[in-house]
């Protein structure tokens, strides 16, 4: 059947794709009629309220609003003839009426002065309003000027439909019709989450970013000279995004059209860029001073040269690699360790592995995956012999049911979380489970708040009903996987009922659950810490790998298994071999062939051993084992568990060179500290949790005497006795390419043309596989394997002593460990103190409230802060970021480690919590 219409536009025979408008048409074939309350951007309606766009239909006596309109065969529309041009100018002279004439304009180059231009308008004959509403500049990101609204709604669409905010509305009617926030309150009091959608959706300036702004003249302060597209350098979405750039500063963000983001960002993208440009950016090179001892670290980061001296590069180098040489000299390279970044490019996190292999000798290097997904990556290699996602996020588009378990997504990953709630807003069925209470809960079917580190006793329950009531898929277990019988035998005692008293869910809850899962068309699981940060957190994978694989949800459009990851380039990192055991492409340290194969194209003998992790690594230090470290972008002395011997172990060696943009809590500890550049300030590739390779550009060089990440690794391989000679991070990703077949068919010049290629990549104009194992595994097998999981208690039960439950993780507005995020302005004026949030019943009986002081104790330690009211979080928890250094959660946390994954139990310690000082109630 052919269902494109054929339809007269301007005299000529067009034909129109299913579903299109004539607005739509008319554009495709490169006509062009105005338009304003109609945004031609994914995921927006159109409402054709604003009459911009109108034309004439022959045989009607209106005009109509070609935005909305769809052709029908045989129609015949003009769109410039003499009553349609006539009207479109009446209305925006009309409009123009409403708003602060071009000279007052808030943006006078918005999009409505442009399109008044090109229809020959540039004032207006009518009266202006005559009471127009007053600015309101309470939110710290955003101005909000409604003297300027056109009331288009296209805000309210950005808010309501397409990132499912659901903060912004109309209010009023006639005349006085008007947005507002929440029940029109001022933006900086409402409940927005400052995505920054209505912004970059605003036709007229009405809504504005502050960082652009003459505040006091309520206007854009300058137009950008230039913009750069690049990537954003913060969770693992990875949200294509444009720099906007005057002056050698970053004025703004906006979001591009790339595939995870579709123009979408969030308040960390579009709004916590101005860190680069934070006083406290490392400039010189710094050597900590002769006789400093590395126990002093109460060091002002605005004031390092109390306690280091500035150098030139050629001294610091030589100091930097040369203890490190002595050191692998002295005491062979298994003395040395080093620790790559998930925040820099693939390119730095290849040439960083290489360097500890080829340059340290050793297998030492980790990176904060250790921290994050090393127990979903240690399952899903066990299982489905690959650790990276099956299907992107978008895929939950095409899912009937989407689980998302242990992930608070509107925080971590709030991009990825507005495709989700779209989802949903399709008809899709969501299936929440987490031990806290979340934004998404409104939007699902089913909130499973289950008892915290009794995951395998809620997902065998899941799968014992699955297998029980033959819910499973018989065909493809016999087809695609292994050890079901196992599976079978082992779940049989954890029935719903047996589960009930240790997960906390009703048992018919879980059956309910069990069968919407398998029986549903196509279900998706996501994932993140919240499963993988236990010391059972690979059986929690395992669990989820055996629902997908026994019901078959995986491999096809709309099912899958998706650990949404953290960092910007924590996928990339770990495809890069920046992990102790695996090579790049993760091929096994141990496996002769493959190191022999890496080998032969480094031209280096190699360590046969695998190396040390995360935190071995710090107790290597204590063992006096490790003597000297590397240290590029990582911030041990706030990540690591039980930081406090995290910190004692780096105070304890013998040479640390510390890589950062600023002086962070590990950078005190350094005998060298080498300024390197932030992720505006260099191009290289990124890959984003859907597997897609991203190409970030450079916008602005580092300031001062800083450098280029790439260009201090080339020196400190030199200074290791290396002959590296890299220029550019083209030449390191022709080399990646020929160290992973993964990368088969991506090539530098690829990612400059089209910005994102997702691997695989089956040939050198496939955009890439982004559904894996439709017809099997990459398993030895070509099978998956279902592993069974038992139920193991958390590795530290509450007590008399400690009777609560401590669970930390991040907040929407701060990244990790705040090192970037607590110095953007925006985002600390968002979140400026350390929290901890209880439920309100737990700060009752504390006799403190919201606001109150708190002190939160574990075996390891206590910090001070101030309580938080959450009505998500149950009785007897107590939820900390771990982005505040003066009350680091991480103090508190249990380093007890995964058998598999290696990963600390970060989501469940012992806690006291005990109010301190006047809470105020
Ligand atoms: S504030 Fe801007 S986007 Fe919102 S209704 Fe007014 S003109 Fe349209
Ligand atoms: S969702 Fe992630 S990648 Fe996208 S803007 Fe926010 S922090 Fe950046
Ligand atoms: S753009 Fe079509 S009615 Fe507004």
């Amino acid at each position: 059947m052919n269902d494109r219409i054929v339809f007269e536009l301007d005299e000529k025979p067009v034909e129109a794709l299913p579903g299109e408008s004539i607005w739509q048409v008319a554009t495709r074939l490169g006509m062009e009629i105005p338009h304003l309350c109609h945004a031609d951007q994914p995921g927006y309606r159109a409402d054709g309220n604003c009459r911009a766009c109108m034309v004439e239909i022959e045989g009607e006596r209106a005009l109509a609003a070609s935005c909305i309109r769809h052709p029908t065969p045989g129609m015949r529309v003009r769109t410039a003839s003499e009553s349609a041009r006539f009207a479109r100018r009446m209305v925006f002279e009309l409009l123009a009426g409403d708003q602060p004439a071009r000279g007052r304009a808030h943006d006078p180059d918005s999009r409505f002065w442009r399109w008044a231009d090109r229809v020959g308008v540039s004032d207006s004959r009518f009266p202006e309003r005559e009471q127009a509403p007053g600015p309101d500049f309470s939110h710290p990101a955003m101005a909000v000027q409604l003297d300027a609204c056109i009331q288009c709604t296209l805000c309210v669409r950005a808010c309501r439909e397409v990132q499912v905010n659901d903060v912004i509305g109309m209010a009023r009617r006639g005349h006085d019709e008007r947005i507002v926030f929440d029940f029109a309150d001022p933006m900086g009091e409402s409940s927005c989450v400052a995505c920054g959608e209505c912004v970059q959706a605003c036709p007229t300036g009405a809504l504005l970013p502050k960082s652009a702004m003459d505040l006091a003249a309520g206007r854009l302060a300058a137009e950008p000279e230039r913009q750069v597209d690049s990537v954003c350098p913060y969770c693992g979405v990875g949200c294509q995004l444009t720099y906007n750039i005057r002056d050698g500063r970053l004025l703004s963000v906006t979001g591009r059209d790339g595939p995870a983001n579709r123009n979408r960002l969030c308040v960390k993208g579009r709004f916590g860029f101005d860190y680069i440009h934070h006083p406290h950016r490392l400039t010189r090179p710094l050597v900590r001073r002769e006789g400093v001892s590395k126990r002093e670290v109460d060091i002002d980061p605005a004031n390092p040269l109390t306690h280091f001296r500035e150098a030139g590069w050629e001294e610091a180098l030589a100091l930097a690699a040369g203890g490190l040489k002595a050191i692998r000299d002295g005491h062979g390279g298994s003395a040395l360790a080093g620790f790559g970044s998930a925040k820099g490019s693939n390119e730095e996190a290849y040439l960083f592995q290489k360097l500890v292999r080829t340059g340290f000798g050793t297998n030492n290097v980790d990176h904060c995956t250790r921290l994050c997904h090393a127990s979903s990556v240690a399952a899903l290699i066990e299982g489905i012999g690959s650790g990276a996602v099956t299907a992107p996020f978008m895929a939950a588009k095409d899912a009937e049911v989407i689980v998302v378990i242990g992930s608070n997504p509107t925080e971590n990953h709030p991009v990825a979380a507005t495709f989700f709630k779209n989802a949903v807003r399709q008809g899709a069925k969501l299936v929440v489970m987490d031990p806290r209470g979340q934004a998404l809960k409104r939007h699902a079917t089913y909130m499973l708040q289950f008892t915290p580190g009794r995951d395998v006793a809620l997902l065998n329950a899941l799968l014992n009903v699955i297998i029980t009531d033959r819910l499973y898929d018989a065909g493809y277990v016999a087809a695609h996987t292994r050890d079901f019988e196992e599976l079978r035998d082992h779940i049989a005692p954890y029935t719903p009922e047996a589960m009930e008293p240790l997960c906390g869910i009703p048992a018919a809850v879980l059956r309910e659950v069990a069968w919407l899962y398998a029986k549903s068309r196509a279900s998706i699981i996501f994932w993140g810490m919240g499963v993988s940060q236990h010391t059972h957190g690979t059986d929690n994978v395992r669990c989820l790998i055996a629902l997908a694989l026994v019901t078959g949800q995986i491999g096809r459009p709309g099912t899958g298994l998706h650990p949404l990851r953290g960092q910007n380039n924590v996928q990339g990192a770990s495809d890069a071999g920046l992990i102790p055991m695996m090579y790049p492409d993760y091929r096994p340290v141990e496996d002769a062939a493959a190191r022999a194969f890496y080998e032969d194209l480094w031209q280096t003998p190699l360590d046969p051993r695998r190396g040390l992790t995360v935190v071995e690594i710090m107790d290597a230090i204590h063992a006096g084992r490790i003597r000297g470290m590397y240290i590029m972008g990582e911030n041990p002395a706030m990540s690591d568990p039980d930081v406090e011997h995290a910190r004692d172990a780096l105070a304890t060696l013998d040479h640390l060179v510390v890589q950062d943009l600023f002086l962070t809590e590990t950078a005190k500890y350094a005998d060298v500290v080498l300024p390197a550049s932030a992720w505006p300030e260099k191009t290289g590739t990124a890959t984003n949790t859907n597997r897609q390779v991203q190409l970030g550009r450079q916008a602005l060089p580092p300031p001062g005497d800083a450098r280029q990440d790439l260009w201090i690794l080339n020196q400190m391989a030199r200074g290791l006795g290396l002959d590296w000679s890299y220029g550019h991070p083209r030449e390191v990703f022709a080399e990646m390419t020929r160290a992973m077949p993964s990368l088969d068919n991506i090539t530098w010049e690829r990612l400059e043309r089209e910005g994102s290629v997702t691997y695989p990549s089956l040939s050198p104009d496939d955009p890439g596989q982004e559904i894996v194992f439709h017809d099997g595994f990459p398993t030895a097998t070509g099978r998956g394997r279902l592993v069974p999981a038992d139920v193991i208690p958390p590795a530290e039960e509450p007590d008399a002593e400690f009777p609560m439950v401590l669970t930390t993780g991040r907040q929407l507005e701060h990244w990790h460990t705040g090192t970037m995020t607590r110095r953007a302005q925006v985002l600390d004026d968002l979140e400026p103190e350390a929290v901890a949030y209880l439920s309100p019943a737990d700060l009752r009986r504390l006799g403190s409230g919201p606001g109150g002081r708190v002190r939160v104790t574990t075996r390891r330690g206590s910090i001070e802060l101030t309580a938080r009211s959450d009505h998500g979080v149950p009785s007897g928890l107590v939820f900390i970021p771990f982005c505040y250094a003066e009350a680091a959660a991480n103090v508190l946390t249990n380093p007890k480690l995964d058998p598999f994954g290696k990963i600390p139990e970060f989501k469940f310690a012992a806690a006291r919590v005990e109010a301190v000082g006047e809470g105020r109630q």
